[in-house]
């Protein structure tokens, strides 16, 4: 290699060297390679190079060429190699730090709610028995919410002393916001083909306003559709559920025959519990918890269900109610007041989600 070549070779492995960052790196390769580069120069000059030298002299100026590249992204490499490593080290996560303290000190502390932390419960616990979650809308047509449920005209809870009326649509029926879930029973029967296994958590409204009632609450819906249902499932399962739920394995549970118009046969459900201390399993007195039957026939008809071929329970009850039982909660009317002291007395830290190991 003739001296200006290895010149150029020293200066450029100089100038590489120091580069500290991809930039000052391109400006060497580019002053090197680029259109007005050294390089380039050198490769335009071989033609006025003498003939007899020109073989020789064009193979060093392209072995340089290659070294030069060579030398270019070896140090591209390195670069990025420290630049890599100094990331790392500047966002380097201390994964030896512990979690923060919950609840967090402070006036910020929060915790789910029992409603919500109950319909966490009932969602696990229908899960595990393979119920899935269905959902319907709080302004609900008069069909939906009565007549499919084959709730007559005349009966009472469509007196306005009970229902919430929207006023009235195109079609003369004043829409109504929904007194109980049991709509949603209808919307999943008309959209999904048996057989079908869902809970429906959701709110529910009556013109109702005492310490034991709100005028919105919550409720939640059972349904179950499927060839050969009987009594004896709909016992079976809501048993299981009522002493999962309130983590007592030898619960009393009473099926007692009562009225819904959309069940047949229909049963009320109690608990045992002592009227006396309101704790729950023993006692001998009897608390009402539940309404639950067989579906009737006519509302499988109503949704286009053969009722010769499908069967299935229902059963509704209060998410409040429950809750209040569960945890000992003495007052309703707390549930609304967004005070933060009751969230965090009666609530669920926000880390522990609801599973079946718990209260089962
Ligand atoms: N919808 C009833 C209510 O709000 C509760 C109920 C009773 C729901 C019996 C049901 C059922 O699905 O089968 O009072």
């Amino acid at each position: 290699m003739t001296d200006d070549l290895a010149t150029l070779q020293a200066e450029t492995e100089a100038a590489l060297a120091a580069c500290a960052d991809p930039r000052a790196l391109d400006a060497v390769r580019v002053g090197m390679l680029g259109k007005s580069g050294q390089l380039t120069a050198l490769l335009k000059g071989l033609g006025a190079v003498p003939a007899e030298q020109r073989k020789e002299r064009g193979a060093a100026v392209n072995r340089l060429k290659l070294a030069i590249e060579t030398a270019i992204e070896t140090r591209r490499v390195a670069l990025d190699a420290a630049a890599l490593d100094a990331r790392l080290l500047a966002e380097r996560l201390d994964v030896s730090l512990p979690p923060r303290p919950f609840p967090p000190a402070g006036p910020e502390a929060g915790a789910i709610h029992p409603i919500a932390r109950t319909m966490e419960e009932l969602t696990a616990l229908f899960g595990a028995m393979g119920f899935g979650v269905a959902e319907g809308p709080d302004i609900e047509g008069d069909w939906f919410n009565f007549g499919a449920l084959n709730i007559p005209d005349h009966h009472p809870a469509r007196q306005d002393h009970d229902t919430f009326y929207v006023p009235a649509g195109a079609d003369g029926r004043r829409p109504v916001l929904r007194t109980h879930t049991s709509p949603v029973q209808i919307r999943t029967m008309l959209n999904q083909e048996p057989p079908i296994r869902v809970i429906v958590p959701g709110r529910t409204y009556r013109a109702d306003h005492d310490a034991t009632h709100s005028p919105m609450f919550h409720q939640v819906e059972g349904l179950v559709i499927d060839r050969g249902i009987h009594l004896g499932h709909l016992k079976g399962c809501l048993i299981d559920f009522l002493r999962a739920f309130f983590g007592i394995s030898d619960l009393p549970v009473r099926f007692r025959a009562s009225y819904f118009p959309f069940t047949e046969p229909s049963m009320e459900v109690d608990i045992g519990w002592n009227r006396k201390t309101g704790e729950l399993g023993r006692g001998g007195d009897w608390l009402e918890i539940l309404g639950s039957g067989m579906v009737h026939p006519k509302v499988l008809a109503n949704c286009g269900i053969d009722p010769r071929e499908w069967q299935g329970f229902a059963f509704g009850m209060g998410i409040e109610r429950i809750t209040m039982l569960k945890h000992g909660i003495p007052d309703l009317r707390p549930f609304y007041d967004s005070d933060i002291r009751w969230l965090r007395h009666y609530g669920a830290p926000v880390l522990s989600p609801a599973t079946l190991a718990e209260g089962v």
